[in-house]
């Protein structure tokens, strides 16, 4: 297990300490020339401009989207608090264009909805403030989501639930594979991630102005949560090999 985080409690942070390397770090992540191509990585397969490896003009066949047949239906909403090149505030990813429009139309009607980063990335920023406290809050204020670079929550389009209830699944597994991605490319990038499934939904739906929960059809649902930054270990856990305690008999009965 780790944490997420920036320095611990009382550490200074000025940017050539550890905010400065969690910024470096975070710029790796997020940025294309420094700003915020990682995020291609999250996009719908057929509006991802040809840029690296992970998002040339056909991502049909890439792992791990390869396995995922269905169009997106989970988007993102972003708590930036320390990405260079982008302002701290909260933004929306959108992953299928198409979804943009019912997204905007859902949350408040006073979001700003300003195109960030590259061309190709449905990037938007809702409004620019310091969210540390909001997103702490929301993910059961829980400080791995304010002392990263970035928090995120997972809005599902929850419309297709509404008709046919066993898609619920198919939007936790959508998750999952974001998650997923999400941990990899913080591996990568040289920072850490964490999914956060502890979180206050209606919460983080009022933030963004949507309906609140209740008995009417909700038209989106934030199902699962996300955090990216530098590590912090805790020296209190203990990591052991894979399978270390599994019985002998399970794990090599041929070689007896
Ligand atoms: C679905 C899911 C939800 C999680 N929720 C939280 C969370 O709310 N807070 C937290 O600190 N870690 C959370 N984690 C991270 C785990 O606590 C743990 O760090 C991670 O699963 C890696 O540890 P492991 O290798 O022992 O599984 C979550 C992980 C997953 C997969």
């Amino acid at each position: 297990m780790r944490a997420i985080g920036a320095a611990p409690r009382g550490a200074k942070r000025e940017a050539s300490g550890v905010r400065g390397r969690i910024v470096a770090a975070c710029t790796r992540s997020i940025s294309r020339h420094s700003t915020c191509a990682g995020l291609r990585t999250f996009a719908a397969p057929d509006h991802v401009a040809p840029a690296t490896a992970l998002t040339s003009a056909s991502t049909v066949g890439v792992p791990p989207w390869d396995a995922w047949p269905h169009a997106p239906r989970v988007h993102l909403g972003i708590f930036v608090h320390r990405v260079i090149g982008l302002a701290p505030g909260l933004y929306v990813f959108v992953r299928a264009p198409e979804a943009a429009e019912r997204l905007r139309r859902a949350t408040r009607p006073d979001w700003l909805w300003l195109k960030c980063g590259p061309a190709a990335l449905d990037l938007f920023r809702l409004v620019e403030h310091d969210l540390r406290d909001a997103a702490r809050t929301v993910s059961c204020h829980q400080h791995i989501a304010a002392d990263g670079c970035f928090a995120l929550g997972m809005l599902a389009d929850f419309a297709p639930v509404e008709r046919e209830a066993w898609r619920y699944r198919e939007l936790y597994w959508e998750c999952g594979v974001v998650g997923q991605v999400l941990y990899l490319e913080a591996e990568a990038a040289g920072i850490r991630a964490t999914g956060i499934g502890c979180f206050f939904d209606d919460a983080m739906h009022q933030l963004l102005g949507l309906p609140p929960g209740g008995a009417g059809p909700r038209p989106w649902q934030s199902l699962y949560h996300f955090t990216a930054g530098g590590a912090v270990d805790d020296p209190r856990l203990a990591t052991l090999p894979p399978y270390s305690l599994a019985p002998r008999s399970r794990v090599a009965p041929a070689s007896r």
